[in-house]
């Protein structure tokens, strides 16, 4: 198993260039399965989850050309699509269920067992079923209680449809099977996060109708048929804002060079009030924490335009070393503080109640043996490790290959003193 072997090391200083969003592509190569003509994505990160998804819209019938070494994927899904998405691959990463619109597009019929992935809670897809039953899709019950989405659907109607809560994965599920639906889809309390105007733009660009995409709203009109696109994947902003807290952290200065700043006004608002300095130039987002020492601040995830949760992690890294005490609340999953087990490995006595996390802060961090316990989770312990007196082994680093490309490189190059080792 890998590891990565993580010293107290000088502060990040450089420019770091961030690859393009997992969160983006994921839905995007799924959305290519809607037509039978070629579609060219750029910007694609070389990642785990990208390489799962490859494989499992091969296994579906799609001819899949990955050049990741140009962060280019080709995908033609001209034949015949298979309606059951292999297990093998779907316990593998979560986001496989992305595929369950176009499948029933394509086919009429999806068989998909329920996904694992990053475990940060339950996860479940209540509302991703809900939205389709909406549209005239038979799920089967029975199956469903074994944990196997199995459905049925002659042909998708447009719908009216809210969702309870604004799912990332529900809202791309139901606006890529709405796109091809009869009739129009109107989605209530939709996702609105930067990611989801990215699938609804290439769509679009594929001769879908689609409005309101980043807002709680979103119209769809179904339209007869999609056609071939070429497109540019946007920036990862929980890459980049995982990069800035790491600059903030060791009181360094770093150039974030390929990043949307509006995407991250939440992490930047949170920074400044840590005294980072931020500014954009024309090269990118300079972040500067070598200002003054780290301000407490607290902070509450909630879906976009609020705090993200992909972010908790790497801040609760970034509080651990602030002056003064901090409080962390959780409310977008139900299980995501696993890793304070591992920042209180490394001395950081962080408690928590519910989903309600105090760090104490002002704390001087040992090196210690840690765990990636998700994505995360696993580069928040890795900045705490740049922090700590002596050296941090963080184990189950297949978390981290999951988000993060070249995530070692592109430390070693702003001047972190980490490696990873095969065992
Ligand atoms: C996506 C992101 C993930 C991010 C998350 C929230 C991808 C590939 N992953 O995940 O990185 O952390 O958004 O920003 O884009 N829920 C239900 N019922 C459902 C669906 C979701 O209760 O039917 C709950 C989940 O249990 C969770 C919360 O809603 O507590 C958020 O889930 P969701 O927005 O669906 O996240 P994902 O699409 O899985």
């Amino acid at each position: 198993m890998a590891k990565f072997l993580v010293q107290k090391s000088a502060p990040l200083r450089g420019e770091v260039k961030i690859s393009g969003s997992k969160n983006a592509v994921l839905p995007i190569m799924a959305a290519a399965l809607l037509t039978e003509e070629k579609c060219e994505i750029k910007d694609v990160p070389a990642l785990r989850d990208v390489e799962v998804m490859c494989r499992l819209l091969e296994s579906l019938g799609a001819s899949v050309e990955m050049d990741l070494a140009q962060n280019r994927v080709q995908i033609e899904a001209s034949g015949k699509i298979s309606w059951e998405a292999p297990f093998d691959l779907v316990k593998m990463m979560r986001a496989s269920i992305l595929v369950l619109g176009a499948l029933l597009i394509r086919t009429g019929r999806a068989i998909i067992h329920l996904p694992g992935g990053c475990a940060i809670g339950k996860r479940p897809v209540e509302l991703h079923l809900k939205g389709l039953r909406a549209m005239g899709v038979d799920i089967d019950e029975a199956q469903l209680n074994r944990g196997i989405v199995d459905a049925k659907v002659d042909k998708l109607c447009g719908s009216t449809i809210y969702l309870d809560f604004p799912s990332v994965g529900a809202t791309e599920v139901i606006v890529m099977a709405a796109t091809l639906a009869d009739g129009v889809t109107i989605l209530e309390n939709a996702a609105q996060e930067p990611e989801i105007v990215d699938l609804a733009n290439v769509l679009n660009k594929m001769g879908a109708r689609i409005k309101g995409a980043g807002t709680d709203t979103i119209k769809i009109e179904g339209v007869e048929r999609l056609k071939g696109v070429s497109h540019h994947v946007i920036p990862d902003r929980i890459e980049a804002g995982t990069f800035m807290v790491g600059a903030v952290m060791t009181g360094g200065s770093v150039l974030i060079k390929n990043i949307v700043a509006d995407h991250l006004k939440a992490v930047i608002a949170k920074l400044r009030e840590c005294g980072a300095e931020i500014y954009m130039t024309d090269e990118g987002l300079v972040v500067r924490g070598d200002r003054g020492p780290v301000n407490s601040t607290d902070i509450k995830t909630l879906p976009y335009p609020g705090f993200p949760t992909d972010m908790q992690s790497p801040f609760m890294a970034l509080l651990t070393v602030a002056k003064g005490p901090s409080v962390v609340i959780e409310t977008v999953f139900e299980n995501r503080f696993m890793h304070v087990g591992e920042f209180n490995r490394m001395g950081a006595n962080i408690k928590t109640n519910g989903n309600c996390a105090i760090i104490p802060g002002d704390k001087a961090l040992q090196g210690a043996q840690v765990v990636a316990t998700d994505l995360r989770a696993g580069a928040a312990v890795v900045l705490t490790g740049l922090v700590a007196d002596g050296t941090t082994e963080v184990s189950q680093i297949y978390h981290v290959d999951r988000g993060y490309e070249n995530f070692v490189e592109k430390l070693r190059a702003l001047g972190a003193n980490i490696m990873r080792v095969e065992e």
